[in-house]
């Protein structure tokens, strides 16, 4: 199944629990959060206080991104707050191995982030421990930004990477996704689907949520 996971980053916060109704009645899968500190990415989101808050609104899985620096040092704080699954990116964590157990023995889903520029390959010894790889398809930060091209390459590349490790990772893909591009991004082998701007930024949320989950749901 694939699933769409709307990010509450281009949400209207004045009313957030009107905007998870909106794309829950749209047909999405999982609530994407996107934590940001200022160092490790130029822009500063929100905490755990925000997840613990998305958890009371919704039943869905809640999807934390962590885009902080020392993400290994807030773990157990995301996950009392209720998140499910968890990424961390592979160019700020130093011990990734500790810090997958870590978020699997604290009893939530683990996965590794990479930035547009680093190596599917570079992911290689970790995957066979990790529920979920998120491709970033656009510079970390920012929402709205443009989908990064050879992002579909690298989807294949994590797809060859998945069959020759034997492993049953997810494949996420996070940026710039819209509903000119999903199909070909789906196509290309992505099992999870982030999108901000083109569902938060629509006249009609829950219809901009239920096109892009059709499209990803059709053959
Ligand atoms: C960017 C975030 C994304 C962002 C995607 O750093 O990780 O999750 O919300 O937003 P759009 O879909 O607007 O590119
Ligand atoms: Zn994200």
């Amino acid at each position: 199944m694939k699933i769409l996971a709307p990010s509450i980053l281009s949400a209207d916060f004045t009313n957030l629990s009107q905007q998870i109704r909106l794309v829950e009645m749209g047909g999405a899968d999982w609530i994407h959060c996107d934590v940001m500190d200022g160092h490790f990415v130029p822009n500063i989101t929100f905490g755990p206080f925000i997840v613990e808050a998305v958890n009371r609104i919704t039943n869905l899985p809640i999807d934390v991104h962590l885009m902080i620096e020392k993400p290994e040092l807030y773990i157990k704080d995301f996950i009392d707050a209720g998140a499910d699954y968890i990424t961390v990116h592979f160019e700020e964590v130093i011990h990734l191995n500790r810090v997958i157990n870590q978020i699997r023995e604290l009893g939530a889903n683990a996965g590794v982030v990479i930035n547009p520029s680093t190596p599917v390959s570079s992911v290689r010894d970790i995957v066979e421990y990790i529920d979920l790889l998120l491709i970033m398809t656009v510079n970390p930060g920012f929402g709205g930004q443009k989908f990064i091209h050879n992002s579909l390459r690298r989807i294949h590349e994590a797809l060859e990477l998945r069959e020759k490790s034997n492993s049953r990772f997810l494949i996420e893909v996070d940026g710039g996704i819209n509903n000119k591009i999903i199909k070909s991004i789906s196509d290309a082998g992505a099992d999870v689907f982030v999108a901000g701007a083109s569902i938060f930024k629509a006249e009609n949320i829950s219809a901009a949520t239920a096109e892009l989950k059709n499209i990803i749901s059709s053959k």
